[in-house]
This record gives C-alpha cells, structure tokens and sequence, in this order.
C-alpha cells in the first residue's frame, strides 16, 4: 500500500450525504439494495446501516473475464439473486466503477427481470476509464484513473478489510 486515497472519516461522511439522499428518494417506497460480491460489501453494510428507511438486502456475484486489473465486459453469474424482483424497487451497490462495462450489463440483466424501478449508487467512479456510460444516480467519489483497494476493494484478494481506500503502488501488479 502506498498513500491513503480516501480516509475512513470522508467515506463515513459521504455515505451520510448519500443515505439523507437516498431516504429522501424512496420516502414512500422500501429500496431493495443489490450488493455485488465481494467488492460492495463493506459499502452497502455501512449505507444500511446509515439510511433511517428501512431496505431489505440481496447479493449477487459476477465475474467480468480479463486480467485481474482490467475488465472486458463480458459477464459471468457466479451468484444469482435468491428472489424475484418483480415489482422491487431495486438499488444496486457498487463499489466502483471503472470501464463501466460490468454495470452497464448488470443493469440490463436486472433491468430484464421487471422491477418496479432500478437505479445505481457506487462508492467510487474513475470518470478518466469510462468506455460506457451508465445512469448512475449517485456517486461517493470521482477519482483518478489509479488501481485503488481497501474498504471491499482487493488486489488477489487482499486488502479489502482495510478501512480506508488506498493507492497501490504500481509495481505491487507490475505495473
Ligand atoms: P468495470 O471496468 O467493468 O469494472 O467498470 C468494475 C469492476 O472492476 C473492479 N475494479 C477495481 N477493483 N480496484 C479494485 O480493487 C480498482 O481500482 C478497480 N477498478 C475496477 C471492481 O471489481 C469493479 O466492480
Ligand atoms: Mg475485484
């Protein structure tokens, strides 16, 4: 790890701007938060965590195949949902958005099983790596186009329990 990119104390902060968002959104309608493992995880439990609303919760897993550090769009279902979400209001919780190429399938996978509406809340967005757009109703930070871990995010799996978001220093992937 290199040089702390977000402190623990910004993202608490931002994740109250977004839940007094969010509640103030879905007021009169229960949100349906979609996780996508792993990444989102850390994410979408403090967000529960902050919106006064009640929600309710599932994950889903997915795959993008390509190297550990780039992502090529196509998308595997390693973990589907456990419920229809017919007439949900859906939110899906990323962690980040980089290419844009994994959302922009997610949201036309779910978009396709009816619900009541579907939007999308990420952490992280690199507005530089963007190869689709994708409607993304609220966004933690826009940040530079730099390998980033920590709070869910990994590299091989490791440093998601760290509390803050972080640079990696490249040559850590051989970069
Ligand atoms: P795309 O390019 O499809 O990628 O928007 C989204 C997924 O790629 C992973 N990703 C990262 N993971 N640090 C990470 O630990 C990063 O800087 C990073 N950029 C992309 C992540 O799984 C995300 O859901
Ligand atoms: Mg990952």
């Amino acid at each position: 790890m290199d040089e702390v990119v977000i402190t623990a104390e910004q993202i608490n902060g931002k994740i109250t701007e977004l839940a007094k968002e969010i509640d103030a959104e879905y007021a009169d309608r229960e949100p349906l938060l979609v996780g996508v493992l792993k990444g989102a995880v850390m994410f979408m439990s403090d967000l529960a965590r902050q919106l006064e609303r009640p929600s309710t919760m599932e994950f889903m897993a997915v795959s993008s195949y390509g190297s550990a550090t780039t992502s090529s769009g196509v998308v595997r279902i390693l973990k589907d949902l456990d419920r229809d979400i017919a007439g949900q209001h859906v939110l899906i919780v990323e962690d980040i958005i980089d290419s844009g190429l994994t959302l922009s399938w997610l949201l036309k996978n779910l978009a396709a099983r009816h619900p009541a509406s579907i939007e999308i809340v990420t952490l992280l967005r690199k507005p530089d790596a963007v190869k689709v757009e994708v409607p993304v109703k609220y966004v933690g930070f826009d940040i530079a186009n730099e390998f980033v871990v920590g709070y869910g995010l990994d590299y091989a799996e490791r440093y998601r329990d760290l509390p803050y978001i972080g640079r990696l220093r490249p040559s850590v992937y051989g970069g």
